[in-house]
């Protein structure tokens, strides 16, 4: 569904993306992880286009991203920005309804649209005429969500949707997003910095540093078996994590 071949992306002399090779099956959940600055983000663009490549070749269902307008493609692919970009004097409504409008869907279209995307991702209804700055962060995150969704993607791409939430709602949305992924039969990637959602939520984790992909696979497979041993200390976090809680509250009732 999404090939990236040989795919390069310099700043003023900085490398951003070394060449990345990454293929995402129709219906996969690709969690993309690494450190700040090691060209996750960039990648994301350049899938949607909002970036071009220096070098190297995107392909989404088979055709070249740069065949056809960016609209076209852009309309295929949802994006939830790393900084949820809700436009502050627009209604939670017309927020959801951007893409719906350029689209030239007719008013009694676009608020059917709207009322079941505030479903789908669990918002009440009287939510739809109220400001951004009127929601949670949490309730936000379900907005640019929801935003995403409208004209019905096939492949959702998300940089860091739930970050700076705190943990249950954190844990709430992750789990509502992977429904919502196998119920409308998307193909998502996802960026994260939490090791755990990737872990519980992702059927295959690849990990970039500085540019590159240096580990790649279910995350089971790469627990036990990646070569890269910062790769598999990465992995490895929400184990030793969970082993020192669970030492800590044998601790606290002893
Ligand atoms: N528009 C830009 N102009 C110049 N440099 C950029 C630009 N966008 C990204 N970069 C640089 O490219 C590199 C990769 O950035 P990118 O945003 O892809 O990282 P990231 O993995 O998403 O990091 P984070 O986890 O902090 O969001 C960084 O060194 C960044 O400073
Ligand atoms: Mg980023």
């Amino acid at each position: 569904m999404i090939e990236l071949s040989g795919v390069e992306k310099r700043y003023d002399g900085h490398t951003a993306l070394a060449g990345v090779d990454l293929s995402v099956a129709r219906g996969a959940f690709v969690a993309l992880v690494g450190a700040s600055g090691s060209g996750k983000t960039t990648l994301l663009k350049i899938i949607n286009r909002l970036v071009a490549p220096d070098a190297g070749q995107v392909r989404i269902a088979g055709e070249a991203a740069d065949a056809g307008p960016p609209h076209l493609l852009r309309r295929r692919i949802g994006y939830v920005f790393q900084e949820v970009g809700l436009f502050p004097h627009f209604t939670v409504a017309e927020n959801i309804a951007v893409t719906p409008r350029l689209l030239g869907w007719s008013a009694e279209r676009i608020d059917t649209r709207v009322r079941d995307l505030l479903d789908l991702v669990a918002l009440p209804q009287e939510m739809a005429g109220r400001a951004p700055d009127a929601l949670s962060g949490g309730q936000r995150q379900r907005v640019g969500v929801a935003r995403a969704l409208a004209a019905e993607p096939a492949i959702m791409l998300l940089d860091e949707p739930f970050g700076a939430l705190d943990p249950l709602t954190r844990d709430a949305l992750g789990d509502d997003y992977r429904a919502l992924h196998e119920r409308l039969s998307l193909t998502t990637v996802m960026v994260t910095h939490d090791m755990a959602e990737a872990v519980l939520l992702a059927d295959r984790i690849v990990v970039m540093r500085a540019g590159a992909v240096v580990a790649d696979g279910a995350p089971g497979e790469l627990m036990a078996g990646a070569a890269d041993p910062d790769v598999r200390a990465l992995l490895e976090t929400p184990r030793r994590q969970a082993e020192r809680l669970r030492e800590r509250l044998a601790e606290a009732r002893a």
